[in-house]
């Protein structure tokens, strides 16, 4: 038997449908999927040609992009991710069409993943790095859209490839953009547009790429950031935009939330005599810039024109509709309490965990109290603590976050009763000691490096704190305590530990504090009085003033015990009452809410948000998980601990115990990537030249193609890991073998239902059904080794899309997979417009910003923070949709739609067409 004959045939069948539908062809363990213009008459100048592909029916990441084009010939490629392309035949068949004055994507939710322009080189992301695309992420079709300059010649073909990882990577990639409308006036040498807006979100991302766009009158495209001592601003990235214009690899900068970025263009309009206006045209102008950034989520918006538009539908959002459920990961084993299974510490035990926080390398710190227990007779009648010695154990633990392995551990004989842990943007490690009345800081090794307070001391004034509860670090380095159980107010230091400021009276107990720096507030979470309370901290004449109330209880929502950010930087509140379920509350929006489940019978005192292990969504975007600290006051001591819970999205289906333990026992080398540099490839395409071989050998040997990448791949590690992993486990696995034997002949049949299923999608595409019966007597199944491979990869496949996939093999499947052909109509040829619409229409209502003035930023302390309504504070006036509106008039529709709750809201038309406008705008000219 010829063991490679099947995989032989499948790459003859591949190439075969290739000839007329652009097949996506396997090599080892990546995909190439190409999307080229298909032969579509083009006879005039100026045509932007949209192609829509269809992506693979389950996730898959996105890690490179090789551009097919020359400068002579077209302008500029954009690639645009879609839940819905502007155009796709109700049959699902892939579809060009003229989109010159089209939208490219229906609905608002289009985001650029990629651009070419002027012979820029192939794109490869960071090693770990990747866009999820496919089925079931917030991609699921890719719009090409390629700008012809001239008539467009016989034997063009210009396009892209797609190079697509079918299993997870560590890191998400996102964008955060930036566009604006203007009007340069004439005869200026270099004349300014700025764009500024705030990074809202609740981890820190890492930019590692940009693309900026202009037309003829650019000359400097340039993003600078707001210090954090506040003495000035840094430049991050520069280019200049006469340069090819697509997206180049930058130095590495971090994101910190509360980072107030500015985008300025400079234009030479000294040869003009009229005003130059934004827009899509030779005459227009447009200032944008891409930032492609990383992080554990991925992070998605748009800065227009001062105003952050966020989206509740992008990826990377908190899914509303969504159920949170205890972590399954056979290998969460955080330390657990003394006498409970797991507990491996023994006398070092760690008791209850009474905060957890995330440093800013993604890993976290959890705060135990270990035998400072709080009872009845812990603080005397003036609220001193009653013990006489320190904590004997280190209550400090800093851990892995997908498994809860202990990293390091410090923090014995200092505290009392350790009550609250924080983490800032250097590492440093901020503890609150309820018995000492203290806040203290330490560098992440446990040094102490200040403490403000009086040492067991309760008191009040500018020196002492009674029973203080949390600290939340500014940027600056200064500081705001929640002060406490007794004192009823919260309290502001500067970096040196000296008083500037505290509130009024807010009821007690002041149990949490969150600073958000876009929007200027600290946000203080009144336990009993079950209310957020947000402060000023930006006007210096009123610092700490009142500037809003949210009332937890009218929302049916119980005591307020802690505040983190959501990932669009919205306020979360861990709200919970004895006896029921904690909820994760939108503090600005409290109808919207999650429960978390079995948590009646803790005692949960904080939680944190992160992202859950990567085996659990496969190549999907990463899921989010809830870190969650419980004390043992509502139970017996035993029941505090550290919980973790996953946020499920609604139709999702988590992947069985089985495959987590499977997977768990074959660890990925991915979570250990650290992204290297992302990589310009010279323009040719590496990746195509080596698919093209192996198949050519393939075909040719009638051998099936190396299991791992060839030569130009192995650089890549952030994406074939997996892959090489089982490649190495299939070698010793014996029982496998015998599985084989018995599993041949499902095999066989799963292959041929391929056919057929493959069979019926070429049907639909060309109307003719190919002749599958031929094959029948020929079938042979794989050797052992490429087939153990195959059921690998089959079982990291169908994890992440459920049972549903259950009998589909992988290799069959790419085969059945995209099959991106381009079907086209022959558009009714439009007259190009010279004016784009953009500047005569202003969607949303948000005409106060059309000039891209300071508007916002004059009436606001956040000017560019989340909304540009920013003075109605009355929560009355706030929608549950407003801020994923961002926008005057849409707001104040969606605040109506608010009331309906977490469910119903929809996007109002206008909302839609304000995406659309900005699709316009963002949509490069010539
Ligand atoms: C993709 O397109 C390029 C350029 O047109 C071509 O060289 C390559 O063979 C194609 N690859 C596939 C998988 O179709
Ligand atoms: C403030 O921060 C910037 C950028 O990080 C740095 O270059 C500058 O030296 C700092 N200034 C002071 C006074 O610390
Ligand atoms: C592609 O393959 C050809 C011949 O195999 C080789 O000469 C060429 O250098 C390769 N291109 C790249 C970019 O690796
Ligand atoms: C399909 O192929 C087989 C084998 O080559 C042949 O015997 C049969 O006649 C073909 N059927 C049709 C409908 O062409």
């Amino acid at each position: 038997m010829a063991p490679g004959r099947l995989f032989g045939l499948l790459v003859a069948v591949a190439l075969a449908l290739q000839a007329y539908a652009q097949l996506p062809v396997v090599v080892s363990h990546s995909i190439e999927v190409n999307i080229t213009v298909p032969p579509f008459k083009v006879d005039q100048d100026d045509a932007y040609i949209c192609v829509s592909a269809l992506l693979p029916p389950h996730p898959h990441k996105l890690v490179g992009i090789i551009p097919h084009a020359k400068q002579e010939v077209v302008h500029h490629i954009l690639l645009y991710g879609c839940t819905e392309p502007h155009m796709a035949s109700k049959d699902g068949k892939p579809v060009a069409w003229r989109c010159d004055m089209k939208p490219v994507c229906n609905g608002p939710s289009s985001t650029i993943l990629y651009g070419w322009g002027r012979n820029a080189p192939d794109l490869r992301l960071p090693e770990g790095v990747g866009f999820s695309v496919g089925e079931r992420t917030g991609v699921k079709y890719i719009v090409a859209q390629v700008h012809y300059l001239k008539v467009r010649p016989p034997d063009d073909h210009s396009g892209v490839t797609l190079l697509l990882k079918p299993h997870a990577v560590p890191y998400a990639a996102g964008l955060v953009s930036f566009a604006s409308w203007f009007t340069i006036p004439p005869g200026k040498k270099s004349h300014p547009i700025v764009n500024t807006c705030c990074y809202k979100g609740y981890e820190a991302l890492t930019m590692f790429a940009v693309r900026v766009h202009t037309h003829g009158l650019g000359r400097r495209v340039f993003m600078t950031r707001e210090t954090w001592n506040k003495t000035g601003t840094e430049e991050l990235v520069s280019r200049d935009p006469q340069l090819p214009q697509s997206f180049v690899p930058t130095t590495r900068h971090t994101i910190w939330p509360g980072d107030r970025l500015t985008v300025t263009c400079l234009f030479d309009s000294s040869s003009k005599t009229a005003p130059v206006n934004a827009g899509g045209t030779h005459n227009d102008e447009m200032c944008n810039m891409y930032t492609m950034v990383y992080g554990k989520t991925p992070y998605l918006t748009m800065c227009d024109n001062n105003v952050q538009d966020i989206r509740d539908d992008s990826p990377g959002a908190l899914p509303r509709h969504s159920t949170l459920v205890v972590d399954p990961m056979p290998n969460w084993r955080p330390p657990a309490p003394a006498g409970t299974p797991g507990d491996a510490l023994g006398a070092e035990a760690v008791g209850d965990a009474t905060s957890v926080t995330t440093g800013p390398d993604g890993t976290l710190w959890v705060l135990y109290r270990a035998s400072g227990v709080w009872k009845s007779d812990t603080f005397d009648r003036k609220e001193v603590i009653t013990r006489k010695e320190p904590v004997p154990e280190a209550v400090v633990l800093n851990m892995n976050p997908d498994t809860g392995k202990i990293l390091a551990r410090w923090g014995a004989d200092v505290f009392y009763l350790p009550h609250s842990i924080s983490v800032d943007q250097y590492g440093n490690v901020w503890v609150v000691d309820v018995g000492r009345h203290q806040v203290l800081k330490f560098d992440s090794k446990g040094k102490q490096l200040l403490v403000v307070g009086k040492d067991r001391q309760p008191g009040a004034g500018k020196d002492k704190f009674c029973k203080p509860t949390q600290v939340a670090v500014l940027r600056d380095g200064s500081f705001i305590v929640a002060d406490g159980y007794c004192n009823s107010r919260v309290v502001w230091f500067d970096k040196t530990g000296k008083y500037i400021a505290e509130s009024g009276a807010i009821k007690a107990v002041v149990h949490g504090v969150l600073v958000d720096e876009c929007e200027g507030l600290v946000y203080v979470a009144s336990r009993e009085g079950r209310k957020v309370v947000a402060l000023d901290i930006t006007d210096t004449k009123k610092r700490l003033q009142l500037k809003a109330t949210y009332d937890m209880a009218a929302a049916g929502h119980g005591q307020v015990w802690a505040l983190r950010f959501g990932p669009y930087g919205e306020q979360l509140a861990l709200t919970w009452d004895e006896g029921k379920d904690a909820h994760l509350v939108n503090v600005r929006f409290p109808t919207q809410f999650w429960t978390l489940p079995g948590t009646a019978k803790l005692s949960p005192h904080d939680f944190t948000l992160g992202g859950a292990a990567t085996e659990l969504s496969g190549a999907g975007d990463r899921f989010f998980s809830v870190y969650l600290a419980s004390v043992g006051v509502a139970c017996d001591t035993k029941c505090g601990a550290l919980h973790k819970f996953v946020v499920v999205p609604t139709g999702f289906k988590l992947p069985a115990q089985w495959e987590l333990e499977t997977a768990v026992a074959v660890p990925s080398k991915a979570k250990d990537v650290k992204p290297g540099d992302a990589k310009e490839l010279p323009h040719g395409a590496v990746a195509a030249n080596h698919t093209a071989n192996v198949v050519a050998k393939a075909i040719a040997k009638g051998v099936p193609a190396p299991a791992k990448p060839p030569a130009g791949e192995e650089e890549d590690e952030g994406g074939a890991m997996v892959a090489d992993d089982y490649d190495e486990d299939v070698e010793d696995d014996t029982e496998d073998a015998e599985d084989y034997e018995n599993t041949k002949k499902v095999l066989d049949e799963e292959m041929e239902a391929e056919e057929e299923a493959m069979a019926d999608y070429e049907e639909m595409i060309t109307g003719v059904r190919p002749n599958t019966t031929h094959d029948k007597g020929e079938l042979v199944p794989l050797d052992k080794e490429r087939y153990q491979v195959l059921m690998q990869d089959k079982k990291a496949a169908t994890k992440t899309m459920g049972s549903g996939w259950a009998n589909v093999l992988v290799v069959v499947l790419v085969l059945a997979l995209t099959v991106i052909s381009v079907y086209y109509a022959r558009a009714t040829l439009m007259h190009y417009i010279q004016s784009i619409t953009v500047s005569s229409s202003n969607p949303g209502g948000s005409g106060a910003g059309i000039k891209g003035g300071p508007s916002a930023g004059a009436s606001t302390p956040a000017g560019g923070g989340l909304r540009k309504t920013f003075g109605a504070w009355a929560s009355a006036a706030e929608g549950l949709l407003g801020r994923f509106s961002g926008r005057g008039g849409a707001a104040a529709a969606a605040g109506l739609a608010g009331t309906t709750g977490a469910g119903g809201a929809k996007r109002s038309t206008a909302e839609v067409e304000a995406a659309r406008e900005r699709e316009r705008l963002l949509r490069s000219g010539p």
